[in-house]
């Protein structure tokens, strides 16, 4: 395997990645069928969301047993097996850790209910009255992030869904119930390892009311987050160089992400933040819409980038995943420029310094769902905010212009394989609808044009596996007067790479690099740019790697 500096990390929604046995909901075996189409692309590791036994209230991050399989997904020999086969085939699995809370229905809470109170000390059981909970935090589904238990006669934290209680880390206990799910993956060969919302386990001693907001900024990175993160991946020797880690961190800032990442604080490889999804939430929220803010895209980009590069940290650099709408609808043209929309930004991440990961379907250019009524929603966030937005008084047809941009759905539709009804994906019907453009937009289309985003994605994988300049080069934003250009170079020894794309519908002239006649194109996403002396136009939405390496 790839140091992961070199390496691309490829994210599977097993629920609706392949159904093999036609009752609608993909499973282990069915991932097992792609796995050719994996290798094609040339990933290096597979990062599976939870397919642990849960009552998938929050498709699986609601976790009921940490060890064991959810037979919607299958059972511990089609694990085995799956395990076994990527890994001949040179591909490490990523397993998703949900530890900042568990589902209600986990032993530890049902334990916590009935009385036992070594396991109301697993979570945090606070003083209060049903119509008076301990904090007006809310939850980040919508609602307070208090549930009165009526069994336990106190309120519970959760950060998440009712149906998902948060852990209390300050128990030492749970920190080492932790470590043993840690080690029974690892003993299974499991070489790598996603850590859900964990910059949110550290939470505060005074639990008070929060005047200015939601009160994250309690329990966002906070006060014991860098030892308790430590100390798990220290015990559980998750620092080993074989090992890939990656924390998912909300809301959080990049000294934190330094600490989080740097090798010499024994804590992740790497991590996600979010801060560049969220340009387009009018005044920071994300049920009113706007276009996305372009400057701010570009500003929080280079300051990560260089900042992260500063102080050693490491970045997982994405667009796409599970909760987040389809970057080719949201950042570009989903219509008459969709594959070019999808390489140009393709370009700009995989150019990144930073480990680059691809969500399922955004290697063919997959777009939003385009859904039209509740009905056909699944998410539970989504299905929450639509009541909650229809209290705050606001029309129901501006609610689902919202939830068409905004809801997790966007990205849960069924993986598109084929031209045929349920897109190849099963022979069953889909959990979730599939998408109607599965006839144009699919793996079949994908595989028989040599010019198309998947091919384009299994050239990028290469060339940072080929080009150091690319894995390790430092990186520097290219300040350009274009308006929706994006430009950096990354700088390794000799060798120089610079990145430009073009975030607009129009044409762009691009004027300035004195040396450009000396550089190389290593790929472009159309028609390549003629450059011409300091000059060259950039097609709409079209982006440029350029190559220079000084001869000794
Ligand atoms: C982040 C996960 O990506 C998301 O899907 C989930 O709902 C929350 N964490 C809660 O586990």
């Amino acid at each position: 395997m790839e140091s992961f500096k070199k390496s691309c990390v490829y994210q599977i929604y097993p629920k609706s990645f392949r159904d093999s046995n036609g009752d609608g909901i993909g499973d282990l075996k069915g991932v097992m069928e792609k796995l050719d189409y994996l290798k094609t692309l040339g990933v290096d590791y597979l990062w599976l969301t939870p397919f642990f036994l849960s009552p998938q209230n929050d498709n699986g991050y609601d976790i009921q047993d940490y060890c064991s399989i959810d037979p919607l997904f299958g059972t511990m020999e089609d694990l085995d097996r799956l395990i076994a086969k990527a890994g001949e085939l040179g591909m490490g699995l990523m397993f998703d850790m949900v530890f900042n809370h568990t589902s209600t229905s986990h032993e530890w809470f049902q334990k916590a209910l009935n009385g036992d109170k070594k396991f109301q000390d697993y979570y945090f059981f606070k003083e209060g009255t049903p119509d008076n909970p301990p904090t007006n935090w809310q939850s980040k589904f919508g609602g307070s992030v208090w549930e009165y238990s009526e069994e336990v006669g106190k309120h519970y934290l959760h950060l998440f869904d009712k149906t998902q209680a948060d852990l209390n880390w300050e128990n030492p206990m749970v920190r080492e119930e932790i470590k043993k799910v840690i080690r029974f993956w690892k003993e299974k060969g499991i070489k790598g390892f996603r850590f859900d919302v964990i910059n949110l386990v550290s939470k505060p001693s005074a639990w008070e009311d929060d005047e200015e907001g939601d009160g994250r900024r309690f329990y966002t990175d906070g006060p014991r987050i860098h030892e308790y993160l430590r100390e798990i991946v220290v015990d559980t020797g998750l620092d080993a160089d074989d090992i890939i880690t990656v924390g998912e961190m909300s809301s959080t800032t990049i000294d934190h992400c330094i600490r989080y990442t740097n090798p010499d604080e024994k804590q992740f490889k790497m991590c996600f933040n979010f801060h560049h999804l969220k340009v387009d939430y009018k005044d920071g929220d994300k049920w009113s819409i706007m276009p996305f803010d372009f400057e701010k895209l570009k500003k929080i980009f280079h300051t990560w980038q260089t900042s992260m590069d500063e102080e050693n940290g490491w970045n997982a650099v994405f667009w796409c995943n599970h909760d987040q709408p389809r970057a080719v609808s949201r950042f570009g043209d989903d219509g008459m420029y969709r594959k070019r929309t999808a390489k140009m930004l393709a370009t700009v991440i995989h150019g990144m310094r930073g480990t680059p990961y691809i969500y399922q379907g955004e290697e063919i250019g997959m777009t939003n769902a385009n859904f039209t009524h509740i009905s056909q929603y699944r998410d539970v966030e989504s299905l929450h905010y639509f009541e909650i937005l229809k209290e705050q008084g606001r029309k129901e047809e501006e609610i689902y212009r919202v939830l068409r941009e905004r809801s997790r759905d966007n990205s849960r539709t069924p993986m598109q394989w084929e031209a045929e009804e349920q897109a190849g994906f099963t022979t069953g019907t889909p959990w979730i609808g599939v998408n109607e453009n599965c006839e144009k937009i699919n793996v079949r289309e994908s595989l028989a044009d040599p010019d198309s985003v998947f091919f384009y994605y299994q050239k990028l994988i290469q060339l940072r596996k080929h080009y150091s300049v690319i894995s390790e080069g430092s990186y520097e934003p290219v300040p350009l007067k274009q308006k929706g250009i994006f430009a950096y170079q990354r700088s390794w020894k000799k060798e120089k790479l610079l990145v430009f794309a073009n975030f607009t519908g129009k044409h762009q002239e691009i004027e300035g690099r004195e040396v450009l006649d000396n550089w190389e194109i290593l790929l472009s996403n159309d028609s390549a740019p003629k450059i011409n002396g300091k000059k060259f136009v950039l097609d709409p939405f079209g982006a440029v790697m350029l190559y220079s390496c000084e001869r000794a």
